[in-house]
């Protein structure tokens, strides 16, 4: 698609013409993953960040957020809710918390790397070094969430604090790619000061990148921060940005995002209609929840972990989708060949020995 073509689907209000690019979204999708959506367990394991971002609730200045860690032992028990419910790929969500040094984290990850050999590991704690990167790995971690949040250079500056680089964002994410991990890059939609040419810019990074996941969420106001009055982003240009993502990168892994679901009550249903093919539900032990407040009215906080894979299989299953427990690995860059127990999707050879010897 030329830059017009793409500007022109971001800013078009012709129902006809949304309804087409969700439906050859859904029809891409379906020729790379069937009506499978897979499931990831989220464990939201410090609400400590050391980071400003603008529009963040657990910002290190928003003295009004509650702050929490969970132990190893405290991940560990999150792992087993998890794994009994049938989940076999975890996701290890924090704020940039000093308080985990590498040597805690890369202990947390063979701990878990342990027990479950053959579940997919990922990690979503922030910028590093390569080295840290290189440790994580080494531990038994195989993917890495690490959202770009906006590819435009003055975009991205009205966002952060001045101490943070769009540059450094995006070395990082380069530098996943490269050590090995399955990489995942992506944006909010309708953020302060975004305009349609940032997201064609996104949309462009992405396909520069070639990531094997990408989450796109709308934007939404979090309390106590200086975004706080700003409007949420629409749910249409988020379906959009999501439609478009699957139709530029055919075989991403794309979640259906909570935040979404946040912004509208079947805002996920959508998103899989859209071409969304991943759901992470939450396995943070529910007293904690709230507190991982990113941004205002989060859903499913009340939620035990049964209860929300519960609701989410039966909201797939509703829209014509099939809910999938298993590992779910990107088909970007790992050739089809299958492994015991497998989905018929292959593992790398290096994630093959890992997981399997
Ligand atoms: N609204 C929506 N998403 C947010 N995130 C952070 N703050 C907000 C907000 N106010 C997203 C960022 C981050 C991810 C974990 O949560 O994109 O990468
Ligand atoms: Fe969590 Fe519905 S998906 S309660």
């Amino acid at each position: 698609m030329t830059d017009a073509e793409i500007l022109h689907y971001i800013t078009t209000s012709d129902k006809a013409e949304t309804e087409y690019l969700y439906a050859r979204a859904r029809e891409v999708r379906e020729r790379e993953y069937g009506l499978d959506v897979y499931f990831r367990g989220l464990i939201e394991f410090t609400s400590y960040c050391n980071n400003n971002c603008f529009y963040c609730g657990i910002r290190r200045d928003n003295a009004g957020a509650r702050r929490y860690r969970l132990s190893e032992a405290q991940i560990l028990d999150c792992c087993r809710t998890g794994d009994a419910l049938g989940f076999r790929t975890f996701v290890l969500q924090g704020g940039e918390d000093p308080y985990y040094t590498d040597d805690t984290m890369a202990g947390i990850i063979r701990a878990i790397r342990a027990e479950f050999p053959g579940h997919a590991i990922t990690l979503s704690i922030g910028e590093k070094s390569r080295e840290s990167y290189e440790r994580f790995y080494e531990a038994g971690a195989d993917r890495y969430l690490l959202r770009h949040e906006t590819a435009n250079e003055a975009h991205y500056r009205a966002m952060h604090p001045a101490e943070m680089r769009l540059s450094n964002r995006k070395t990082c994410l380069y530098t996943l790619k490269e050590i090995g991990f399955q990489t995942g890059a992506g944006f909010m939609v309708g953020t302060p000061f975004q305009t349609p040419e940032c997201l064609l810019e996104d949309l462009r990074f992405l396909q520069a990148l070639e990531p094997h996941m990408a989450g796109i969420g709308p934007f939404i106001p979090a309390s106590n921060t200086p975004f706080a009055g700003r409007p949420a982003g629409g749910e249409e240009l988020t379906l959009k940005m999501v439609a478009l993502t699957r139709l530029l990168l055919p075989r991403v892994l794309l979640p259906a995002t909570t935040a979404l679901g946040t912004l509208s009550p079947a805002g996920r249903e959508k998103a899989l209609l859209a071409g969304a093919n991943v759901v992470m539900p939450n396995l943070s032990p529910p007293g904690v929840r709230t507190f991982y407040s990113l941004y205002d009215n989060k859903i499913c906080t009340g939620d035990e972990a049964a209860e929300c894979l519960r609701c989410m299989s039966l909201r797939i299953k509703a829209t014509g989708f099939r809910p999938s427990m298993v590992r779910g690995d990107s088909r970007i860059t790992f050739p089809p060949q299958t492994y015991p127990g497998g989905s018929g999707i292959a593992l790398s050879r290096k994630l093959h020995k890992k997981a399997w010897q």
